[in-house]
């Protein structure tokens, strides 16, 4: 089928490669030139695992193509929107200018039996008020969220958890759902759960999940914070209860917290629209979520501190990671970084070190110091924070190494993702987040 996605990000660039390589024929249109020359080539812009590949082979099948002009998107049967809503900059709601400009870019260039489909995260109600404009050239919106992660962003495009698309009321609504489910349907043949909704229903369903998994975050995190006045140790903790299939283990990893382009923003986006709609007390917990994910930021620095005496100035910390998580060369809102950049406003020489970020963060924040090799950044080191749990840090670094590199052997474990008794046993003053 042919398809347009407008907005090359994080989310629409994978998205267009992701639907050439499953045999639709795509153009990915971007209003930024240097990303959509690069995208042409076959380059991603962005550190994404297997985002290069799927490139490679869309372009040279001819099945995939990039522009500026949005006239190229006439003809396309789904246009998708996937342009980034991020967070106001005055205020806690979500910027909607992108989503705005993109729609009426498009208008001229859309008619009957055209579908667009929302894909960014939007506040519940503006695929309602988008409709209202696109109604009448007669096509219709939908709104099908997009729920991947960054680091597997390919893998859970071609084959997510499930589908979600909110269609309006009416004939309209059902026969785009239709469209929608034969555009998915190599991944619907697969067992990919495909749900048709309303339009409002499909906007909360990302915004709920996203809200979910933060909180869930944010409650071990809770829990770290009592571990921590009580001697107890939350890594046990988050196991034991993880076993109850109906806890589960995954996002029980108490630490630094979240941060990235999405997960904090989301949820206070959230919370700022409920309050619009008068229902602000129901989703207030999340106000919590957020205090409570930001205090782990301050309890690393705190540990930091405690590690080096209470003296910064003149010490050397080196801060292993850069990017909000592994897997991605993605800043946006980084606990790390943000660690970073407090020790450094104390007094520290901070030193950091990642595998895929350091040009992302060297631009955000040009008064650290940054180091490429692993090696060479740990080297002299009066203390370690180690705050984004890439394999080179978690699996591939032993204590007897590091301790001949350094000059203080105190690891700060910022995701608690080391083996403690291993680097107590090498002689390092082991500090976890939430473990004794
Ligand atoms: C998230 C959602 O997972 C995804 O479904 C949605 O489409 C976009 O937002 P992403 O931002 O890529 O994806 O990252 P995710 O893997 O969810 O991690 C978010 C943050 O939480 C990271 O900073 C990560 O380090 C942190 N995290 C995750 C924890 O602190 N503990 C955990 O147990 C899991």
């Amino acid at each position: 089928m042919k398809l347009s996605v407008i907005g090359c990000g994080y989310l629409g660039a994978v998205h267009a490669a992701a639907m050439a390589s499953i045999g639709h024929d795509v153009v990915g249109i971007d209003v930024d030139e240097r990303k959509v020359d690069s995208l042409a080539r076959g380059e991603a812009p962005f550190f994404e695992p297997g985002l290069p590949e799927v490139l490679a082979q869309g372009i040279e099948s001819g099945r995939l193509r990039f522009t500026t002009d949005i006239a190229e998107a006439q003809g396309a049967r789904v246009h998708f929107v996937g342009v980034g809503t991020p967070q106001q900059k005055d205020g806690n709601a979500a910027d909607l200018t992108f989503v705005d400009a993109a729609i009426d870019s498009l208008l001229p260039y859309i008619g009957p039996g055209d579908v667009v489909a929302g894909k960014s995260t939007v506040p519940v109600g503006t695929a309602a008020r988008l409709l209202e404009r696109v109604m009448p050239t007669g096509a219709t919106l939908v709104w099908n969220p997009e729920f991947l992660r960054e680091g597997w962003a390919v893998q859970d495009t071609i084959d997510p958890d499930r589908l979600v698309v909110g269609v309006p009321h009416g004939g309209h609504g059902s026969r785009a759902a239709d469209l929608l489910r034969e555009v998915y349907q190599s991944s619907i043949d697969k067992g990919t759960p495909f749900l048709v909704t309303d339009l409002a229903t499909a906007e909360l369903v990302k915004v709920s999940a996203n809200a979910f998994l933060a909180t869930k975050i944010s409650f071990i995190n809770a829990m770290a914070e009592i571990a921590e006045a009580t001697g107890a140790d939350v890594t046990q903790l988050a196991t034991a209860i993880g076993h109850d299939a109906r806890i589960g283990r995954q996002f029980l990893g108490a630490g630094i917290g979240f941060g990235g382009g999405c997960l904090p923003k989301d949820i206070r986006a959230f919370a700022a629209r409920a309050e619009e709609l008068g229902r602000g007390e129901s989703v207030g917990f999340l106000r919590e979520v957020d205090a409570i994910n930001l205090r782990r930021r301050e309890r690393a620095v705190t540990l930091v501190v405690e590690a080096l005496e209470g003296e910064l100035v003149g010490k050397q910390v080196t801060v292993l990671g850069a990017a909000f998580k592994p897997h991605s060369d993605d800043i946006r809102d980084s606990p790390a970084l943000d660690i970073a950049m407090r020790l450094h406003d104390l007094g520290a020489d901070v030193t950091v070190t990642d595998p895929e970020a350091i040009e992302n963060a060297r631009r955000q924040h040009p008064q650290l110091d940054y180091v490429d090799d692993r090696d060479d950044a740990l080297r002299g080191a009066d203390a370690v924070i180690i705050a984004t749990e890439w394999e080179e840090y978690r699996r591939d670094l032993s204590p007897e190494h590091a301790s001949e590199l350094v000059s203080g052997k105190r690891i700060v474990d910022g995701r608690n993702c080391l083996d403690a008794a291993l680097w107590r046993a090498a002689g390092w003053t082991y500090f976890g987040m939430g473990r004794p």
